[in-house]
């Protein structure tokens, strides 16, 4: 017999934006495709911006982006209080980030990702202000089990046993930073395995969430606007994550706390963006262990992308066949 929720979703479907909102990551993402190894991290970045907007702009809802991307190094952005969409239908927030993996991508290095996430109007947190955030993921197991508070390797101990394995078996991604020096010795101590990531903490916090990957966490300091944007696909895939912001020093934390963000404190999954209707977009830039990036193989250039949904748990795999002509200048062919 269902539940009267399975009912109510089984019988009453209703708009899932992700798969529109997808093929403005694939734009991003085929866009970006020709500056793949060129060494020029905000070309790529630039070429991946406008792709997004172009797409973004066909959407029926009505977006203002909270988290957008690239203050940190003035990259070309989609900016925070930038209105996206045609203006007709739902009220959203939305977080964009056309390149997850900037460097990767101009280094031609596996892991970048072109990345949307939306959720209700007012429901994400802003927490631009502050550009750093201290995150925990885990997949459903970590559920009261692991917290940000606890030393790591009491958090690793207690994984391992909800999860019924040995801490050895345990792997755990890190940006690879040397601000993270002492937490990959703490976490090697325990006998866990370390997966350091060189960028791309979107990837890893969704890799630590899927039951089909070998991470089972990811830790550490990376971007608060990638903390947010992880924090919806996190709700569709039922894991555990907290953020706490970490500002770089009493500048921009009195700038955070003007803005209502408290530094002290620990943000819950559903602190980090309220309520379930949540959606997330992702497609391949480099290859990953999520999804493979953009190829192109004669007239075709492909792209895989991953489609979750917050209300209904849904995740999808969305392969698609593009024409080289269509998308890419004569000379990047
Ligand atoms: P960009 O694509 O903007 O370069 O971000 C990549 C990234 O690795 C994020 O995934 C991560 O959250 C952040 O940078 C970490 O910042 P930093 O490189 O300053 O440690």
């Amino acid at each position: 017999m269902a539940s009267t929720e399975t009912e109510s979703l089984y019988l009453h479907p209703d708009r899932n934006i992700a798969l529109e909102l997808v093929r403005a990551t694939e734009a991003a993402a085929i866009r970006s495709y020709p500056w793949i190894g060129r060494g020029d991290k905000i070309g790529a970045d630039r070429a991946a911006v406008d792709a997004m907007r172009a797409f973004l702009s066909t959407v029926d809802f009505d977006g203002v982006v909270v988290i957008g991307e690239g203050e940190k190094d003035e990259a070309p952005m989609l900016f925070n209080g930038e209105h996206v969409g045609n203006g007709r239908g739902p009220a959203c927030d939305i977080a964009v980030d056309p390149i997850d993996g900037t460097t990767l991508t101009a280094e031609g290095r596996q892991n970048a990702l072109s990345v949307i996430a939306v959720a209700d109007r007012g429901t994400m947190l802003d927490a631009s202000s502050v550009f750093y955030m201290d995150k925990i993921v885990t997949d459903a197991a970590g559920i009261g089990v692991v917290d940000i508070r606890k030393p790591i390797g009491e958090n690793l101990r207690a994984l391992a046993k909800a999860k019924g394995r040995d801490v050895s078996d345990l792997r755990v991604a890190v940006l690879n930073r040397p601000r993270h020096q002492q937490l990959i010795a703490d976490i090697r101590a325990t006998g866990a395995g370390t997966r350091l990531i060189s960028d791309g903490d979107v990837a890893g916090g969704i890799n630590a969430a899927r039951y089909e990957s070998r991470i089972d966490m990811c830790v550490g300091i990376g971007g608060s606007p990638e903390g947010i944007t992880t924090a919806c696909a996190i709700k569709a895939l039922g894991g555990f994550m907290q953020g706490r912001l970490a500002p770089k020093d009493d500048e921009e934390r009195a700038a955070g706390e003007a803005a209502g963000l408290d530094c002290d404190r620990v943000y819950e999954l559903d602190d980090l963006v309220r309520g379930d209707n949540t959606f997330f977009v992702a497609t391949g830039v480099t290859d990953g262990e999520l999804v493979d990036g953009v190829r192109k193989k004669g007239p075709i250039i492909r792209t895989e992308s991953i489609v979750l949904r917050g209300k209904s748990g849904t995740i999808r795999r969305v392969r698609a066949d593009h024409l080289v002509e269509k998308w890419l200048d004569a000379d990047d062919r």
